[in-house]
């Protein structure tokens, strides 16, 4: 059975974006492959999060991925911090990758451009840090959104240059995984980019949001003054509103709001009331388990000490191999 691994950084709250693209492919795919999903402690570290938000954040990523239906019997859910292996794989994987491969990574310039006085190196070595989580179990499927097509790119990189380093046929090639054709881009609500929690709460809808909380923030998304000529093309704010409304509207839906924009005829109230309505509906079934399943601490407890055991032990069999490919012996 094919292995899959996909991982969420813990920085807060999970949001739309991370729904649509990721964990609802996770929920599927626990049915059909031997899934590993965790949660992304150690990639949280790059941003220096207060020890009390470490904590606080994990236990968010836990319980709404619980929450969405990953289920701990099918699936394996841990704590990246909890497998420290992966730390020992990044540290091989490190001697093999190089900076200017890894100053060229698009979200590495993304993040040197927002925060200009936090380049640390953990963050130049994150796809690093992300491919030993990839090949520590070794994986072939990663069920990801668009944004990270370059680091699994990166991860095939380092996985091929050390099979070739050591003449061994050992990490296999891993791929970005989704059901439809397409990987989906989720946009925020800010007019510009994808939905981040690093563009702001106003940008995001989370999954734990009170239906008042995602109408407000819907009916604040930026628009412009409207179609002055039929058919035209739309704006980038005004296209991601219809692409959130793709995801979590139904088709007819969709082509009414179309058809009304190309005829000049649309309403912007209205449309985004649609959309709001639309993302309550589609967001109730996670949002009424979240509270349910944060009340239950022992569950939570139980489901992350067995993926760690589990986990650890896919872990600890890569890391051996790992060990004799490289040449350490005992003496
Ligand atoms: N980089 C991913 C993100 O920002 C999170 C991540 C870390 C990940 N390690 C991973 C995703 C391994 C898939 C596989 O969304």
């Amino acid at each position: 059975m094919e292995t899959v691994v996909s991982g969420i950084r813990s920085t807060g709250k999970l949001h739309l974006g991370n729904y649509y693209g990721a964990i609802k492919n996770f929920v599927k795919m626990q049915n059909e492959y031997n899934c590993y999903f965790f949660i992304a402690d150690l990639h949280s570290l790059t941003t220096h999060p207060t020890p009390e938000n470490l904590h606080e954040n994990v236990k968010h990523v836990v319980v709404e991925y619980l929450a969405a239906g990953i289920d701990p019997e099918k699936a394996t859910i841990y704590v990246q911090s909890d497998v420290t292996e992966v730390i020992e794989l990044y540290l091989y994987l490190n001697m093999n990758a190089y900076l200017g491969e890894l100053e060229r990574a698009t979200s590495f310039k993304d993040k040197v451009r927002a925060n200009p006085d936090n380049v640390n190196a953990g963050l130049l070595t994150y796809p690093v840090l992300m491919a030993a989580d990839i090949l520590l179990h070794k994986a072939t499927k990663v069920p990801v959104g668009k944004d990270q097509e370059q680091h699994l790119e990166m991860t095939r990189t380092f996985g091929n240059r050390f099979n070739r380093m050591y003449k061994h046929d050992y990490f296999p090639e891993a791929h970005a995984f989704t059901y439809g054709d397409n990987l989906v881009k989720i946009p925020g609500l800010d007019g510009k980019g994808k939905m981040g929690k690093s563009e702001g709460d106003a940008n995001c809808i989370y999954l734990s949001d009170k239906p008042e909380a995602i109408r407000k923030k819907v009916m604040r998304a930026v628009t412009d003054s409207g179609p002055t000529q039929e058919n035209q093309l739309k704006p980038v704010e005004i296209q991601n509103l219809f692409d959130l409304m793709k995801v979590v509207s139904s088709a007819d839906t969709l082509a009414h709001f179309d058809e009304l924009y190309n005829k000049c005829q649309i309403r912007y109230g209205d449309f985004k009331k649609q959309l709001a309505e639309d993302m309550v509906i589609a967001t109730e079934p996670v949002r009424s388990r979240i509270e349910e399943i944060a009340a239950d601490k022992q569950y939570i407890q139980k489901v992350v000490k067995m993926g760690a055991e589990k986990a650890r032990e896919s872990a600890r069999k890569t890391i051996t191999d790992v060990r004799e490919i490289i040449g350490f012996k005992k003496f």
